[in-house]
C-alpha cells in the first residue's frame, strides 16, 4: 500500500466517472478554459449535483493526521501530453483534472486564488522547472522542500490544500506532518503562541516579496477552540531575530515535527487533501527527468467558510499587498 497507514478515501468506479463526467460537461459549455470566470460560477450548481458519495468522500478531515488521501480517480497517461517544463507553458493541458480538483474544492469549500501567483489560476501546475531546482517552491526538485504551512505569509491563506497526482514516476514523496500529533510542553506552546516573528512571502509571489509595509510578527502554534493549530514556514521566517528561548522553542517543534512526518507517494489519480492549519508538508529531493516524463501534480487551494482555527488580530494583517481571489461569490 503505498500510502501505508493514512487515511484512504476511495472513490468507486461510478464516482470517479461521475466526477469526471461532470467535468467534462463543465468543459464542453465552457470551452475556453478552466480558468473561465463563467465555469468558476458554475461550480456550485455543478457540484450539488454530484452524488452522496462523491459528497461523503469529501467530508472534513476527521482525524489527528490532518489529512486524507482520496483513490480512484482514473488518469489516461497517454492522452495526457508531455509533463510541462514550466506553469506558464502548461496551457490548459490536463484541463479535465483542473475541473475535478475544482469539483472536489467546491464540496469542501470556496476555491483561492491568488492575484500574484500563476496568473491568478484556481489550479496551479506542478513541475519541477530548469533554472528553480534549489528554490523552497513547488518549482524546485534537488532540494528538500522544508515542511511548510502554504501561504504562511498571509492571513487569507487556505484551509485546505488538494494535490492531485497526475505522474509520478520516481515515486517521490510528499511529506506531511500535524500538530495534532506532536508533543510539545505548555511552555514551548506558550513560547509559540506569541507573535514574535514575521512569515515572510515566498519566493513564487514576486510582487509580495518587493511590498514595503513592515513585516508583522504572528503566532507560530496556538490552541484554536479547534484544537492547536499552527503556522509554520522555517524557510522565510527570519529566526536570527528571535530570542535564544523563542529560537530553542522553534527548534524543538521543528524536531517533533519531523519525528512525527510522514511520506505520501502518491500515485496518478491519487489526491492528497491536507488541512493547512494542522498539517506542514513538503517534498523530498529528486533528480527532475526534464524529457516530458516528470512528476506533475495539480494544486487546488480551499476557504472552508465558518472555520474557527485562526486568531482575530490575523484580520489587521497586511498579507503583503496580495489579494485572494474567491473563485465565486
Ligand atoms: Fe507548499
Amino acid at each position: 500500500m503505498p500510502t501505508g497507514a493514512l487515511p484512504v478515501r476511495s472513490l468507486s468506479p461510478a464516482h470517479a466517472a461521475e466526477l469526471r463526467t461532470a467535468a467534462e460537461s463543465l468543459l464542453h459549455r465552457f470551452p475556453g478554459s478552466p480558468a473561465d470566470p463563467k465555469l468558476l460560477a458554475e461550480l456550485p450548481s455543478a457540484a450539488a449535483a454530484l452524488s452522496d458519495g462523491v459528497r461523503h468522500a469529501c467530508r472534513p478531515v476527521d482525524t489527528p493526521d490532518g489529512l486524507f488521501v482520496l483513490t480512484g480517480l482514473e488518469v489516461d497517461d497517454a492522452a495526457l501530453g508531455p509533463t510541462p517544463g514550466h506553469w506558464s507553458t502548461a496551457g490548459d493541458a490536463g484541463a479535465v483534472y483542473d475541473v475535478v480538483l475544482l469539483l472536489l474544492s467546491a464540496l469542501m469549500g470556496v476555491p483561492l486564488a491568488w492575484e500574484g501567483q500563476q496568473e491568478g489560476r484556481f489550479v496551479h501546475n506542478i513541475v519541477p522547472t530548469p533554472g528553480h531546482e534549489e528554490e523552497q517552491t513547488g518549482a524546485s526538485s534537488s532540494v528538500l522542500l522544508s515542511p511548510h504551512t502554504e501561504d504562511a505569509f498571509h492571513p487569507g491563506r487556505a484551509h485546505l490544500l488538494l494535490l492531485a497526482c497526475l505522474r509520478n514516476p520516481d515515486a517521490v514523496a510528499t511529506t506531511a506532518a500535524s500538530i495534532r500529533q506532536v508533543r510539545l510542553g505548555d511552555a514551548d506552546m506558550a513560547l509559540l503562541g506569541r507573535p514574535e516573528l514575521p512569515i515572510l512571502p515566498d519566493d513564487a509571489y514576486a510582487e509580495a516579496r518587493a511590498y514595503a509595509g513592515h513585516p508583522q510578527p504572528v503566532p507560530t502554534v496556538w490552541q484554536s477552540p479547534d484544537g492547536p493549530t499552527l503556522r509554520f514556514d522555517p524557510a522565510y521566517t527570519p529566526l536570527e531575530r528571535a530570542g535564544k528561548e523563542h529560537r530553542a522553542a522553534y527548534a524543538r517543534l521543528t524536531d517533533e515535527l519531523s519525528r512525527v512526518s510522514v511520506a505520501v507517494r502518491l500515485e496518478p489519480g491519487q489526491v492528497l487533501v491536507v488541512d493547512n492549519d494542522l498539517v506542514v508538508h513538503g517534498r523530498v529531493p529528486f533528480k527532475a527527468r526534464y524529457d516530458g516524463t516528470d512528476r506533475w501534480l495539480k494544486r487546488s487551494s480551499v476557504r472552508v467558510p465558518g472555520r474557527r482555527t485562526r486568531p482575530a488580530a490575523e484580520r489587521f494583517e497586511h498579507g503583503y499587498g496580495q489579494k485572494v481571489l474567491e473563485a465565486y461569490a
